[in-house]
């Protein structure tokens, strides 16, 4: 079997590469990244040379490059990782988000309607459904809540959801769609909370903790999340949306703290800022209908997934001293530098 992964040279579709390729060893993987800021060729060295595995540097929103492509390798499953994925970016800059997300899964879309596929699965997040209150513990997200959006980043997404959908309903295509929430691990981009807090503190720079730092995410550790799509691609069912998450709710502020007890920096690094617009206070999934269909759980418990994410950033000083050296300081001091 093919397997397109398009993304692949981000956090998370790297990390499913080599998940995939691990696991199914006889498939043969091409991987289609335009190499964006967030898209790192470094990251898949590993298996760069591997028989199985294809490179292609190209753009999902150009349908003749697409197009090409599905003619010559025929992937019998698609899975589209490639999106612009920072909110922050997003309240900057939201056209980009709109071209690849929205756009750029139109053109996958449309090249597996053209050529036929077995699946085209979508890879989304929980930020479709927008916030919980933090006075409300008891909800969670569940497939059949409401859309409802915060950011151009989360309505972008959601925007591919229903596209992805009504291809399903319209035209038959195979689809599926798993809604994770927010992941950890290593090769993230150190933009993302949790390596930007591991980074800083080991270079004793401010911790810039947005609002009053009491904002609730549900961490999933990354490799939870690749096993939940391998079982969707396996066994879930066509036209139907999978949530992914880990009844593992954190303030963000706690989690700073644990870096900084981990790394034993002080916290008087800490350094609340000024928050994000229009920013999200609680996400929080109910995993019921993956754990009853599929039988997926989350294996890696926090507290070793942040101990392994934190240790691989120390053994992988090379892989983020390129990136931070780059041009990510410039986005940084756009960012960071007047956000008191
Ligand atoms: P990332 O930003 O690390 O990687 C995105 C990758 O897509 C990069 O390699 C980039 O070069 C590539 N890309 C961007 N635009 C492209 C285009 N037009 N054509 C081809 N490639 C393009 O993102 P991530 O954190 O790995 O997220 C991957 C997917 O998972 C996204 O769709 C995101 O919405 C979703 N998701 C992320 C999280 C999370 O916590 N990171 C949680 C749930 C869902
Ligand atoms: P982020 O990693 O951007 O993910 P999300 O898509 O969930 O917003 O941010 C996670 C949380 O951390 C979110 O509540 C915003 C907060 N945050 C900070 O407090 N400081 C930062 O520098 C960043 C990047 C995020």
């Amino acid at each position: 079997m093919t397997i397109l992964v398009t993304g692949g040279a981000g956090f998370i579709g790297s990390n499913f590469i080599f998940y995939w390729m691990k696991g199914h060893p006889e498939d043969r993987v091409v991987c289609l990244d335009k190499l964006t800021y967030a898209g790192n060729l470094s990251t898949l060295k590993p298996v760069m040379e591997h028989p199985k595995f294809r490179f292609v540097r190209g753009d999902i929103c150009d349908r003749e490059v697409v197009k090409a492509l599905f003619q010559e390798e025929r992937p019998e499953v698609v899975v589209n990782f490639a999106a612009e994925s920072h909110v922050d970016r997003s309240v900057t800059g939201p056209e980009v988000f709109l071209q690849t997300n929205v756009m750029g899964t139109a053109s996958l879309l449309d090249a597996c309607r053209e050529l036929g596929v077995e699946r085209f699965h979508q890879v989304s997040t929980d930020e479709v459904y927008g916030d919980l209150p933090l006075d409300r513990p008891e909800l969670f997200f569940i497939e059949e809540t409401p859309l409802h959006t915060s950011s151009p980043y989360s309505a972008s997404k959601a925007a591919a959801d229903l596209l992805a959908l009504s291809y399903h309903r319209t035209y038959g295509l195979p689809v599926t769609i798993s809604r994770c929430s927010n992941n950890y691990g290593g090769y993230q981009f150190p933009e993302k909370f949790i390596p930007l807090m591991i980074l800083n503190a080991l270079r004793d720079m401010p911790l810039p903790v947005y609002g009053d730092g009491l904002n609730v995410r549900d961490w999933l550790y990354v490799e939870d999340h690749c096993r939940a799509i391998e079982l969707i691609l396996q066994r879930g069912r066509t036209g139907e949306v999978y949530n992914i998450g880990g009844h593992n709710e954190r303030q963000n502020i706690d989690i700073v703290k644990l870096v900084c007890k981990t790394l034993g920096k002080p916290e008087s690094l800490i350094s609340y800022v000024a928050d994000r617009k229009g920013h999200d206070r609680r996400y929080a999934i109910d995993p019921e209908k993956i754990h009853r269909e599929l039988g997926w759980l989350p294996e890696t418990p926090f507290d070793d997934g942040i101990q392994r994410t934190i240790q691989w950033y120390l053994d992988n000083k090379a892989w983020w001293e390129e990136i931070v050296s780059g041009e990510y300081q410039q986005y940084y001091e756009k960012m960071y530098g007047n956000r008191r």
